[in-house]
């Protein structure tokens, strides 16, 4: 019977397209996904969007789009990157489809009869403009801490304080600006404090399916306080309308918390590509031969080995003989580190130290290289990983290229020439002894890819291509070619090399796929399984060579890590409002601006707006203009000042009396704005009369 394995990755928010840590995950799983099938394992790999949750909602509601129109974009994006990268989901869904609907709300129903919900008052902001509760990240305020303004509600990134969205000062919602208001509403809560959680969980975690580090850190949350109270609380699980999720059964107007129908999702998209195959889902996970293993990173721990599992567990079905069987939980949680750029240096898009996986394709950089260095730093501990461009260049360049590709290049041209492709079937002691050394290691390369300890095992592979390369310095079939009588020699040294490169490629083929395919095309081979090491080739005809891989151009890394363009910023208007259609100067002179004397500025009774202007422009006789900014000046500001009037502006009647031009003054478009209203003042020197040209 085959092994049979349901494997998941951390399923991505829908809320943008992959970034490099979701391919790095995407690759470990998928490295470790191609080996166990060439053991001969069943696998069901599956994966999906991440959908629901308020960031997702008020992502789409910017965009003009539903949410479900919004995801439908992001998904739509997702196959040139796992196309790209190799990367063979079996399935990729969406925790919005029908199969997650489902299954979150039987699972939610079972959990309910085991009495494990419970509903309890919760007093959280809420933004009476938009007329919801706010999520903590989308209130600001002042940290109660260190007084930053404009801090997010959960924890403070100047200070570093950690509080509640209710201790920041002065808050205010991110989504409108008003001020929040504390509402009390009806919650959802699991019971993770019942002791049949505690006991469960305190068990499950601690009994070997998960990383050594892993399992020590979840003991801590274990930790009892002085009265003996288990450390665990429990779990919101529900959220107000508007929400994007899933209803709650028997609650209108409530929803899942995101993060509860998430894992469900893994199960969703296995019982979504059933559908599709026929299989029959339940069966499936009923079969006690089965391993359901999930690749996360060490952000995501909490929910996947205490939330998820205990979801499950209680989950499960009363049997009409009083049994009670639970639900499948993980045999395996995989925890990975992140992946960081230049010695740990955060990555950043702006400063170009972050890496895009598209753009890295797109300038033509082999996905294959990402995958091999990627490997080629990955162990089976919690680590950070670090790209670093020139050891990402050295490790592809010496090791990858110079170390293993070589080995068929070495060997090919003379296979060509002098052989017609056809290799030996003898190879000779010293290379039967090469071969069988290498085959030798196929167990304990089994055993590092297993246990997923990739970088030793593309460390003991190095070490294999060594001892060939060695073998061929040894034997320089380059001189055997130009000796007399030496034709047998080279042709068996030759055929060493392709039979070594045949078994190095065997070792090599869960990280590199796509050459894999190439290599086995070149060899006229079926694809390899594992059990091949243990062959020969014997008496058989490769195809001719064909170049199988290029060298890193740091260049192209240069390229990759360039800063993104900068951001064409898009200037308001000067003044608020752009500049007029051009006219000509005659159309300009039409307009009779004269330096004007005030003479007198005073309020006018009945309006809040009006100034009554006195002005002298020399005319011998004043005139009387009303102007809108009251707002702005006293009148004694203005009295006795020098200023600028339009001077042929037609007269015109109004409420308080007749106006006869204009006072000129500057403002932003909106003349209300704070920015404020100012009457035009000559330099000195000017005097009433003067035209102003
Ligand atoms: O942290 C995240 O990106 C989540 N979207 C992972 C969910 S994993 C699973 F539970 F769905
Ligand atoms: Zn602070």
């Amino acid at each position: 019977m085959s092994r049979q394995l349901f494997v998941t990755t951390a399923l991505p928010y829908a809320n943008g397209p992959f970034h490099v840590g979701h391919v790095m995950e995407y690759i470990q799983a998928d490295t470790w996904v191609r080996f166990q099938r060439m053991r001969g394992a069943e696998v069901n790999f599956v994966c999906a969007d991440d959908a629901h949750g308020a960031p997702i909602m008020i992502a789409a509601e910017k965009a003009g789009l539903t949410p479900q129109q919004f995801v439908a974009n992001i998904a739509a994006g997702r196959k040139p990157y796992l196309d790209g990268f190799h990367i063979a989901f079996d399935n990729w869904s969406s925790t919005d489809a029908p199969e997650n609907h489902e299954l979150a709300r039987e699972i939610y129903r079972a959990l309910r009869k085991n009495e494990l919900i419970d509903v309890r008052e919760v007093e959280q902001f809420f933004d009476p403009e938009k007329g919801m509760f706010l999520p903590d990240r989308f209130i600001k305020g002042t940290c109660p801490n260190c007084g930053t303004p404009d801090q997010y509600g959960d924890n403070c990134e100047s200070c570093g304080a950690v509080y509640a969205p209710t201790e920041l000062k002065n808050p205010y919602s991110a989504l409108s600006g008003a001020t929040p208001v504390l509402k009390t509403s009806e919650h959802f809560f699991f019971r993770l404090s019942d002791p049949r959680c505690v006991e469960f969980l305190e068990s499950w975690t601690q009994d070997g399916r998960l990383q050594p580090e892993v399992a020590n850190k979840v003991k801590e949350w274990f930790k009892r306080d002085d009265t003996g109270k288990a450390g665990l609380g429990d779990w919101d699980i529900s959220r107000e309308a508007p929400y994007f999720g899933i209803e709650i059964p028997d609650a209108p107007g409530k929803y899942f918390y995101v993060w509860l129908d998430a894992p469900v999702g893994y199960l969703a998209s296995l019982k979504n590509l059933f559908s599709k195959t026929g299989a029959d889902f339940d069966a499936y996970l009923a079969r006690p031969d089965l391993e359901q293993v999930h690749f996360i990173g060490k952000d995501i721990v909490t929910f996947h080995t205490l939330f998820w599992p205990a979801m499950l567990h209680f989950s499960g079905k009363h049997q009409a003989d009083g049994t009670y069987v639970p639900r499948k939980t993980p045999d395996k949680v995989f925890v990975h580190g992140f992946l960081t750029v230049n010695n740990g240096e955060k990555m950043s898009k702006s400063r170009g130290t972050g890496i895009s996986p598209l753009k890295y394709l797109e300038l033509g950089l082999n996905a294959e290289w990402l995958r091999y260095y990627l490997a080629a730093k990955l162990s089976s501990r919690v680590e950070d990983i670090d790209f670093n461009p020139d050891d990402f260049t050295a490790r592809v360049n010496s090791d990858l290229v110079g170390k293993y590709i070589n080995i068929a290049s070495r060997a090919a041209g003379f296979l060509a020439k002098r052989f017609a492709n056809q290799l030996s079937g003898d190879l000779g002691v010293e290379g039967r002894v090469l071969l069988d050394g290498l085959r030798a290691h196929a167990d304990a390369i089994a055993e590092l890819y297993e246990e997923r300890e990739f970088a030793k095992a593309l460390r003991e592979v190095m070490a294999l291509a060594d001892r060939v390369n060695g073998y061929v310095d040894q034997n320089k079939p380059w001189e055997l070619a130009k000796q007399a009588g030496m034709d047998a020699a080279l042709h068996d040294v030759c055929s060493v090399c392709i039979e070594a490169f045949r078994l190095l490629t065997l070792y090599l083929k869960p990280v590199l796929p796509a050459l894999a395919v190439q290599v086995e095309a070149f060899l006229q081979i079926e694809p390899l399984q594992w059990a091949d090491s243990a062959r020969a080739l014997g008496h058989h005809r490769i195809a001719p060579y064909t170049h199988l891989m290029q060298r890193v151009d740091p260049k192209l890394l240069d390229a990759l890590f360039e800063p993104p363009p900068e951001p064409v910023i898009e200037l308001p208007p000067p003044g608020g409002e752009a500049i007029a259609p051009p006219i000509s100067a005659d159309e300009f002179f039409k307009v009779d601006l004269r330096i004007a004397l005030i003479v007198k500025a005073e309020a006018v009774e009945g309006s809040t707006k009006l100034l009554r202007l006195t002005l002298d422009v020399g005319e011998g006789k004043p005139r009387n203009v009303f102007s809108g900014i009251a707002a702005n000046y006293k009148p004694e500001q203005l009295t006795g000042k020098l200023t600028v009037m339009v001077a042929n502006l037609a007269p015109r009647k109004m409420k308080f009396g007749l106006s006869e031009g204009m006072v000129l003054a500057a403002s932003d478009a909106d003349e209300q704005a704070s920015t404020g209203v100012y009457v035009l003042e000559p330099f000195p020197g000017a005097v009433p009369g003067m035209r102003v040209r």
